[in-house]
């Protein structure tokens, strides 16, 4: 697998919306599965995209993805990196 980049938008509205938490999310599932050793994953913050209406805001390899919620992106990310050494 290639360099995989999600860009979280932590501009107020998409901050306030859930992606503070959707932040927290990715930090977590990125730790637990120790993906920035087994991938090359790039995590980052970006300003406001313009999209506020269609916040949470998450882009993934240059895709944006609008409305986001937890759930969703828990289902983006497995869909991204399926577990495959599960214990
Ligand atoms: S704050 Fe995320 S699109 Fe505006």
């Amino acid at each position: 697998m290639g360099k995989v980049k999600i860009t979280i938008c932590v501009g107020s509205s998409c901050f306030a919306r859930g992606n503070s938490k959707n932040a927290e999310l990715a930090e977590k599932f990125i730790a637990e599965r120790n993906l920035r050793e087994d991938v090359d994953v790039e995590l980052e913050g970006s300003l406001c995209t313009g999209n506020c209406a269609k916040g949470p805001v998450i882009i993934i390899d240059g895709v944006p993805h609008f409305s986001v919620d937890e759930k969703e992106f828990m289902r983006l990310l497995n869909e991204l990196f399926p577990a495959n050494n599960k214990e």
